[in-house]
């Protein structure tokens, strides 16, 4: 087949309807990227680069740009189905970082993180979390008040002053890679990133402690809009499995609080040995059905040189 030639530019409102178009049918229902357009055009570090072949739109990639500059996350990439596999999800990628160098001429690494079921070949993997999913409905919501579901350790939410105070200090044995994901995506642990953080996240939380106490745990609650489906995605930063569970149980909690209507709870974790006790509480006490779109996936996180010795 013949090279695609392409017209490549940053999107802006008005490619709306044509983004639509080229997301219609992706993910099964789950598809974020119609819900999510108008706000990535908002934030001064998130570029979306299109790609057109004549008048059609047929690619896109959304990134952001992190960790001072340093770091272009890929947030969401699209290819007509009638144009892939002749290399434009590469071009583009290509286009968009030399785009974003122009304004942030520091930049070192790409990262993204990937749920399909093969492994990315080219970028080096940094770490892969396990994923658990589960459908929650309206009902169960309805009657949270009068459900046994009791945490032994207490949780509490963690304002924003207070989390760009204790990001650095937190124990640093919680993060692989020194990284804190928040709706999947993968920030350095710096106070440069708070706000980045915050956007990203709906509420986040910490164990109940007094606030000259440097907590041992914090996680990243979100609540994720789809195009059929409302998600919750909740990343939990704690090594016991007592205080893993209490925030999943209190999460669990404020997102029925927050959504109260049908959802999907998400969460990822590093080391699925501590999912065994929460599966007793998830399938057997509540009796959720796992969201299969998810469930069971491994949530890949990888990472590639963009320096120009890459390129040498
Ligand atoms: C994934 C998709 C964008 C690929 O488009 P394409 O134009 O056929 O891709 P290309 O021909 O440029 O080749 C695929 C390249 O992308 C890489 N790739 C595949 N899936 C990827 C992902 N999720 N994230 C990053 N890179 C990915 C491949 O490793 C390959 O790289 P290589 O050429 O260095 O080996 C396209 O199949 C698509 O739109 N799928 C549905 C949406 C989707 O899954 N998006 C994933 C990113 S959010």
């Amino acid at each position: 087949m013949d090279a695609v030639t392409l017209t490549l530019r940053p999107a802006d409102a008005d490619d709306f309807d044509e983004i639509v178009k080229l997301s219609e049918g992706i993910y099964a229902g789950h598809d974020y990227l119609p819900l999510m357009f108008r706000q990535w055009l908002q934030r001064d570090n998130v570029v979306v680069i299109l790609a057109h072949c004549g008048v059609r739109l047929v690619g896109l990639r959304a990134n952001f740009v992190v960790d001072d500059g340093r770091t272009l996350i890929h947030r969401a990439g699209r290819v007509h189905p009638d144009y892939r596999g002749q290399g434009i999800f590469k071009q583009v990628g290509e286009h968009s970082i030399k785009h974003a160098k122009e304004h942030y001429p520091n930049l070192q690494r790409k990262r993204f993180t990937s749920i399909g079921d093969t492994e990315i070949p080219d970028p080096r993997k940094l770490f892969e979390l396990h994923v658990e999913a589960y459908h929650v409905e309206k009902e169960f919501c309805d009657k949270l008040k009068a459900t046994v579901l009791t945490n032994s350790m207490e949780i509490k939410t963690c304002a924003p002053d207070y989390f760009a105070n204790i990001i650095e200090s937190l124990p640093a044995r919680l993060f692989t890679r020194n990284s804190i994901l928040s709706n999947w995506c993968p920030f350095e642990r710096l106070r440069s990133n708070v706000d980045h953080i915050l956007r990203e996240s709906t509420e986040l939380y910490v164990e109940k402690c007094d606030d000259d106490v440097i907590p041992n745990s914090l996680s990243v609650g979100t609540l994720s809009p789809r195009v059929k489906y409302k998600q919750w995605v909740a990343e939990v930063y704690a090594d016991s499995p007592d205080l893993f569970q209490a925030h999943i149980v209190h999460q669990l909690k404020r997102a029925c609080e927050l959504i109260n209507d049908d959802f999907i709870f998400i969460f990822t974790m590093q080391d699925e040995s501590l999912s065994s006790l929460l599966r007793i509480i998830m399938k057997d006490q509540l009796q959720f059905k796992t969201a299969d779109f998810y469930h069971n996936k491994t949530l890949r996180v990888y990472e590639m040189d963009i320096t120009e010795k890459s390129h040498r």
